[in-house]
């Protein structure tokens, strides 16, 4: 896992921003597999100030959302239909045909999760999958106790879950208690996965994500299995992590190596 430690959210938010940018800049058809929830809202904002400004080119990217509430219609505003169009979608040139975000309304749902399944691979598959970080420590909503190894499917939210969403929509009650959600093995064929954690109260998720066993009780620990994670923090998220020196001197050298080659790490070459 490549760990970034930032100042805070903005410049979190930047730094996830470029990361998906410099792809869309190399690949411009690539495939982006997209969260929603406060996290990756300044991601969203940077992404369309780049469309707006620095003309980044969306038109041929395909996106595949993580989830969505079961019931909701997607003019509903807190579906993430609506949540989608309202901070990404309706900001930048996206094709709409290009669009997928599961189907809350699904009559058949073992169908749909089948033929969701089977888009992302007609789609040559996820080239960057960004996710959030629940308290929990889930992914999408891949809630503590799922499969490692699940596919898209039906899942029911933990009493955690509820509350911590009902911010949203102002009351638990008023919160869906069903969503359909990519699970973790979808996740994990994603080709590179960009997981985001702000603020304090993720900082215990974060620490048992990257530093702790593998286990289904957190399920974002299954990222430990993939070969290519980058996780951006801001410094209240990372404030549990044990080595966390150790992770900012990583970046430097990653930084460096980048931007210098491999003789800038050579023993002596501090000085020249
Ligand atoms: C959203 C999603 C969830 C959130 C997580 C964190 O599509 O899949 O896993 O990323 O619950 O939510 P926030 O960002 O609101 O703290």
């Amino acid at each position: 896992m490549r760990i970034i430690i930032e100042p805070d959210y903005e410049a979190g938010s930047r730094r996830a921003a470029q990361l998906i940018a410099h792809l869309v800049r190399q690949k411009p058809d690539c495939v982006l597999g997209l969260a929603t929830g406060g996290t990756p809202l300044g991601v969203y904002r940077e992404l369309a100030r780049m469309h707006r400004e620095e003309g980044l080119d969306f038109s041929r990217v395909t996106t595949f959302n993580l989830d969505e509430y079961v019931g909701l219609d997607p003019t509903h505003p807190q579906s993430y239909r609506f949540f989608m169009q309202q901070h990404l979608f309706d900001h930048i040139n996206i094709d709409p045909s290009r669009i997928n975000i599961p189907d809350g309304r699904a009559l058949d749902f073992e169908r749909f999760c089948r033929s969701y399944e089977e888009r992302i691979r007609e789609a040559g598959g996820i080239d960057l999958q960004l996710l959030g970080l629940g308290r929990d420590g889930h992914i999408a909503f891949n809630e503590p106790g799922s499969s490692l190894g699940s596919r898209t499917r039906l899942k029911m939210l933990t009493p955690e879950t509820i509350r911590d969403n009902a911010r949203f929509f102002g009351s638990e009650e008023l919160v869906p208690r069903l969503a359909v959600t990519m699970g973790v093995g979808t996740i994990l064929e994603a080709r590179r996965c960009l997981l985001l954690a702000f603020g304090e109260a993720k900082a215990d998720a974060v620490q048992r994500t990257v530093e702790g066993p593998v286990t289904a009780q957190v399920t974002a620990s299954a990222l430990q299995l993939h070969r290519d994670v980058v996780v951006v923090l801001d410094e209240a998220a990372a404030s549990r992590l044990e080595r966390r020196e150790y992770y900012r001197q990583m970046e430097q050298a990653q930084m460096r190596l980048e931007q210098e080659g491999i003789r800038a790490l050579l023993p002596g070459s501090e000085r020249s």
